[in-house]
């Protein structure tokens, strides 16, 4: 199966192959990223991010191709992200997939980008259904049950910014430069986590829903506050801000743990972890212990599959493709597109 992957600023492409016993390897997986090409504006440009995809695909695909060695037209299927993401990226890759199944005679599968974030557990660890999965990237953070290909149940989400685009607006009100997520989690270590009592949103309700943007809005008083800053006031708010998420996050994961146990007692219970947060020890650590609170397998998979990548991508099709289910070459772009909707079922032979 070649992957394409072009939703957001990674470029990528993979070939992975799929056995019949439903074991994984990875021939290849190229990924460019576009970091210098956003840098100097603090975020990702749409339009700059879908040049950059038409400039650089078809050399990444090809690259893909030479390091499994293989030719294009030795796969079976070609699987590219049709959604959710930014809509000009996800054109140039959809586009590109379809133009060459159309020119190898061979079938599309057009993936959500969401299902494949919560099928690379069973890529590497061949982790078996149902698990629960906690997905924290840049623009997504939800929990969702995972009940096997293309059957999910979304049990929480964030109402306002993404876990990732929190860390990334913190990272710009502190100068640390983009993306933040990284450069917080650094700068936090020189800090103390206990200076600040940021709020903790959410936190009293039952619901499994999360919400970033009144704890971005405590962090920028507090540093206007204080200002001009000095470089331990920096560490600290980073630190105070970080000890805020990683505590929401694994009281979430205990709670949604807990319904996990009670609507399928038959079932271990299984935390998986994707998206670029995942990166992050101290969170890593918190859900680690909700985890062994709550008698649950946490898998984290290795941090270059958690962020985006095409040998995802590659997976969610080959899993779709194992069932049966393909796509037609009219399948249209998505900017949104939840994992719960009906139309994620598995239909086999739709193309
Ligand atoms: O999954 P990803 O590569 O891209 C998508 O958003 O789909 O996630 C990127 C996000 C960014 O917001 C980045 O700041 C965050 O993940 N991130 C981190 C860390 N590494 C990346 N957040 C906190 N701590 C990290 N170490
Ligand atoms: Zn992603």
């Amino acid at each position: 199966m070649l992957g394409i992957e072009t939703s957001c600023d990674e470029t990528a492409a993979s070939i992975v192959v799929r056995d019949s016993a439903g074991k994984a390897v990875i021939r290849s997986n190229v990924v460019r990223s576009q970091l210098d090409e956003h840098a100097a504006f603090g975020g990702v440009v749409p339009e700059l991010a879908a040049r950059a995809h038409v400039t650089y695909l078809d050399h990444i695909i090809a690259q893909a191709c030479r390091e499994a060695g293989i030719k294009l037209g030795d796969v079976d299927a070609i699987a590219a992200t049709a959604g959710p993401g930014l809509i000009g990226g996800v054109l140039v890759g959809l586009t590109t997939a379809k133009a060459l199944a159309a020119a190898l005679d061979k079938p599309l599968i057009a993936v959500n980008h969401l299902e494949a974030h919560a099928l690379t557990a069973r890529l590497i660890d061949g982790v078996q259904f149902p698990y629960l999965m906690l997905l924290v990237s840049g623009g997504h953070s939800q929990f969702v049950l995972v009940r096997g290909v293309g059957d999910y149940e979304r049990w929480g989400t964030t109402i306002d910014d993404a876990l990732g685009e929190a860390f990334d607006k913190v990272a710009k009100l502190l100068a640390l430069g983009h993306p933040g997520g990284p450069a917080v989690e650094a700068t936090a270590k020189s800090g103390d986590p206990k200076r600040f009592k940021f709020p903790r949103p959410l936190l009293r309700e039952a619901r499994l829903d999360f919400s970033f943007s009144g704890l971005k809005t405590a962090v920028r008083l507090q540093a206007e506050a204080l200002a001009p800053l000095s470089d331990q006031d920096v560490a600290d708010i980073a630190a105070s801000f970080q000890a805020a998420v990683a505590e929401v996050v694994s009281v979430r994961a205990g709670q949604a743990l807990a319904r996990f146990k009670a609507e399928l007692p038959d079932h271990k219970p299984q935390l998986v972890v994707a998206g670029g947060v995942a990166a992050n020890r101290t969170i890593a650590a918190a859900l680690d212990k909700a985890c062994a609170a709550a008698g649950a397998t946490l898998i984290v998979p290795p941090i270059a599959l958690c962020t985006d990548n095409g040998a995802m991508v590659a997976w969610a099709g080959a899993e779709r493709f194992a069932l049966g289910a393909t796509d037609h070459l009219d399948f249209t772009a998505r900017p949104r597109w939840p994992l719960d909707l009906p139309d994620m079922k598995v239909v086999p032979d739709a193309a």
